[in-house]
């Protein structure tokens, strides 16, 4: 039996209890991201096992309720609705290689998770993200700003990580943005980059290293190998994206107004159209609100394009 959900407060519902999913329930619960967060598994076992042990947990956070099951009904009046679940990215391969199964598990569920939570904000983390949350927006029929994916936020994080290490400062003191794909042709916006607002490209620091072309183009490749050098370390990646995911749903639930470089399917975006991708967008209570016009060198303009293409070539092929 489901605790109702009761007047005034949020509820958060994740779909898929894997490694993403159930750390991301982790993160929400211990940062007090919403009052009730409930996980959905078609695992009963795992999913039973994952909620007995995050509610064996619930002295030592913010008041919330925990709940969850092989039920979508566990998910019924979610304020945000957020879809983990998915194949498994294998060492060796790439995101898009799910894509077949992802989008396919995303026409099964949809539908279902629209029946219980109408009303729902939808962030779809799984893999390929930029295709599935095309495909979902498709699916589902809702307005476009309601349905989005966690897109590039991660390698945003990965990115700014790298830099704040290398140059000693503060990471919340960097700001640079990863734009295009969660993927291969994801690409750092470096000429909008600032730190303590000093133009990165313009970085000369109070003390260590240069940031110059040679270091930039580490940082970046780095940035992009990620999850492959973690997946092949301890078979996926889960804390950063788990903690990612929960700064996104914080956004929405707190109604922030906060600059993330979430997926979404631009219009006429520096020439892109119908694609969805990741750039600088507000995100707050009513999901992507707006997409911001971030200047673009030339060079990171062809790239993000050559990433729309990428990205188009995958929709045709499946049908989107
Ligand atoms: C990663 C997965 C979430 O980049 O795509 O870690």
């Amino acid at each position: 039996m489901n605790a109702p959900v009761r007047r005034g407060t949020t509820k958060l519902a994740i779909v898929g209890a894997g490694a993403v999913g159930s750390t991301l329930a982790y993160a929400a619960l211990t940062r007090g991201t919403a009052r009730s967060v409930a996980l959905l598994d078609v695992n009963k076992q795992k999913v039973e096992a994952e909620v007995l042990d995050l509610q064996h947990g619930m002295m030592f956070i913010p008041p919330a309720e925990i709940t969850g099951g092989d039920d979508v009904e566990v998910c019924r009046g979610a304020d945000v609705v957020v879809v983990t679940a998915g194949a498994k990215q294998q060492p060796g391969q790439t995101r898009i290689d799910l894509a077949e199964a992802t989008i396919g598990l995303t026409r099964r569920i949809l539908p279902e998770l629209l029946e219980v939570a109408p009303d729902a904000i939808y962030i779809m983390v799984t893999n390929p993200v930029d295709i599935v949350t095309y495909a979902a927006q498709k699916i589902s029929g809702l307005p476009n700003e309601r349905v989005f994916g966690s897109g590039t936020v991660l390698d945003s994080s990965r990115l700014r990580a790298a830099i704040a290490l290398h140059c000693g400062v503060a990471v919340g003191n960097v700001h640079a943005y990863i734009a295009g794909e969660h993927g291969d042709s994801e690409l750092p916006l470096w000429s909008s980059a600032t730190i303590g607002g000093v133009p990165l490209l313009d970085w000369k620091g109070i003390d260590g290293p240069p940031l110059d072309a040679e270091v930039r183009d580490r940082i970046a490749h780095d940035v992009v190998d990620s999850a492959y050098r973690i997946i092949a370390g301890k078979g996926a990646t889960n804390y950063a994206v788990g903690l990612a995911a929960t700064r996104i749903i914080e956004a929405v639930l707190k109604d922030e107004h906060r600059v993330l470089t979430v997926s979404s399917k631009l219009e006429n975006y520096h020439g892109i159209s119908d694609v969805c991708l990741s750039v600088p967008s507000i995100v707050d209570s009513r999901g992507v609100a707006g997409v911001l016009e971030v200047p673009l060198s030339d060079e990171e303009r062809t790239r993000l394009r050559a990433s729309a293409d990428s990205m188009r070539a995958v929709q045709q092929r499946f049908g989107l």
